[in-house]
């Protein structure tokens, strides 16, 4: 029941699609949705409005939307009452057509205005089907950053907290800018003060979230500078900002960078895990390397996305650094951060790739011995600079055979690494017993490595433990239980949060 007006509350299921961006826009989603009194369930049975959050990052996405909604046709032929909605990154891309190609479809919105998901589904009910697709995010800070708007997190004590959203980068295969606009930097007493509100509630672990998270404040300085502020006015007084909030409160002008901000929220009391994603080789720094050395809480992960190990390649691909350079940068990360586990993302079969260049991928993913990669297919994406590039496109079945190549030699280092910590004590956050084994409970190290453990006692998800490695996999360890160092204190039933 709805209790604030005796009608039975609507159900809600939301299908979320893409990357953490999409996942936290989802939980703002549902937080709005919950505002106004629906309820979640995870079955379509009995879901009276569906959301597909959407990504479009490569063509197979395309593809798996409109086959989702020739699906959900037959179902809403069935049950008329059902609405659907469809938002994200592939609504911002193709606008008008969704409807067009599906006009089941009650309500599509974009990237900008997922703070209008519960007004549009509004007016779809008495105006019929609707699309709204901003071009920018033209808002209110509170509407720009799904963190400062309500949330219903999935759970109580992990939280993403959006520091910067948009990309000023123009990487030839890459979609992004276009579906989600220009680089805005979340101002940074608004992002401090919303990690003490988590901190409050029980979250222990954060991740920050950006594009390109090393350029957080670029645009805040430009900006400044455009409004006439002297370079006296920019500068920081590095010890303000351990005050956060009340540094920004105080109306101080200067700008803090990527690295102040890992020290800041590491200054959040109760804040015992700070995660980031991603940073951009180009805009990896010194800094950046000594802030997450010396701050307690930043976990020792650092995903540095390299998309190939040739020149010629990453010259094409705008990436802005080279092969060295970026070996260079892991090297100095290594050095300056004990016990680091790095990860990556490649992209295999950038148009005009030859074998001469794959090689240089592989030899560059050797040397940098990752702990894991994400490895894709390149996908052409109409708009972008790469997808021109129709006579240079690689042959698929040569993509496959290269993408089996480089699997074999990342796994090769992810297993060594793992193996390396054999006979070692992690620390572990408790996430719940093991999907596979339920008689193992499941937690993730300050590497970002799943580790399953035997426990003699139950533990609270979100508790942390120490666990001795026994054993490695590909990717997992596996371990026994030493003791349990901090027992969660977050609220089970996740509350709605308010702006
Ligand atoms: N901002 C992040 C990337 C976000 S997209 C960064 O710059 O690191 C996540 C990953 O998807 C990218 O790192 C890239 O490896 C992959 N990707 C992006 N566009 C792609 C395309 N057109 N085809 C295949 N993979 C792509
Ligand atoms: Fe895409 Fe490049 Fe921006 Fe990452 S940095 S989102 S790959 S344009
Ligand atoms: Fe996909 Fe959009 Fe993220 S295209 S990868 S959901 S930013």
């Amino acid at each position: 029941m709805n209790p604030y007006d005796g009608q039975v509350s609507k159900r809600y299921l939301i299908r979320t699609h893409g990357c953490q961006m999409n996942e936290h826009d989802s939980e703002r989603i549902a937080g709005l949705f919950e505002a106004d009194g629906m309820v979640a369930t995870d079955s379509l049975d009995d879901a009276d409005v569906v959301v597909l959050n959407t990504c479009c990052i490569r063509e197979n996405a395309d593809n798996k939307l409109y086959g989702t909604l020739g699906h959900l046709k037959s179902i809403k032929e069935a049950r008329p009452g059902l609405e659907i909605v469809v938002g994200g990154c592939l609504a911002q891309k193709d606008r008008d057509l969704i409807q067009a190609k599906a006009g089941h479809v009650d309500v599509v919105f974009g990237t900008h205005n997922v703070h209008r998901a519960v007004e549009l589904l509004e007016q779809s009910r008495t105006s019929g089907p609707v699309t709204e697709i901003l071009e920018a995010a033209v808002l209110a800070d509170d509407e720009m950053f799904p963190s400062a708007l309500p949330a219903r997190r999935k759970t109580g004590y992990l939280s993403w907290v959006t520091i910067q959203i948009g990309c000023d980068n123009s990487c030839a295969f890459c979609i992004v800018p276009s579906v989600r606009g220009a680089e805005i930097s979340r101002p940074f007493g608004s992002l401090i003060d919303e990690v003490h509100a988590l901190a409050a509630d029980g979250v222990t672990e954060v991740t920050l979230l950006g594009q390109n998270v090393n350029s957080y404040g670029r645009d805040l300085t430009l900006k400044l500078r455009a409004e006439g502020a002297g370079e006296d006015e920019l500068a920081i007084d590095r010890g303000s900002l351990v005050a956060g909030a009340a540094w920004a409160a105080e109306g101080q002008r200067a700008r803090p960078l990527f690295a102040d901000l890992l020290r800041a929220v590491g200054d959040v009391p109760g804040i015992r895990r700070i995660r980031y994603t991603s940073p951009h080789p180009k805009d990896f720094s010194g800094d950046t390397i000594a802030a997450m050395a010396e701050t307690a809480a930043v976990c020792e992960h650092l995903h540095l996305p390299l998309q190939s190990g040739s020149d010629a390649i990453l010259a094409a691909m705008h990436r802005g650094y080279t092969a060295e350079r970026y070996l260079d940068k892991v090297v100095a990360a290594r050095a300056g951060i004990a016990d680091l586990a790095v990860t990556t993302d490649i992209i295999i079969g950038f148009p005009g790739e030859t074998d001469v260049d794959f090689a240089a991928t592989l030899e560059v993913a050797a040397a940098a011995e990752y702990d894991a990669a994400y490895t894709f297919i390149y996908s052409p994406r109409a708009g972008t600079e790469a997808a021109e590039l129709t006579d240079r496109f690689v042959d698929h079945t040569v993509s496959v055979d290269r993408m089996n190549q480089l699997r074999a030699v990342v796994e090769r280092s992810s297993h060594r690494r793992n193996q390396d910590r054999i006979g070692r004590i992690e620390e572990v956050m408790v996430e719940g017993p093991s999907k596979k084994n339920p008689d193992v409970l499941t937690g993730r190290t300050r590497q970002n490595k799943l580790c399953h453990f035997a426990s003699p006692e139950p533990i609270r998800v979100g508790s942390y433990a120490t666990v001795e490695v026994t054993s490695a996999g590909l990717s997992h360890l596996l371990g026994e239980l030493v003791e349990v160092t901090h027992v969660a204190t977050h609220r089970t039933r996740i509350p709605v949060l308010s702006s």
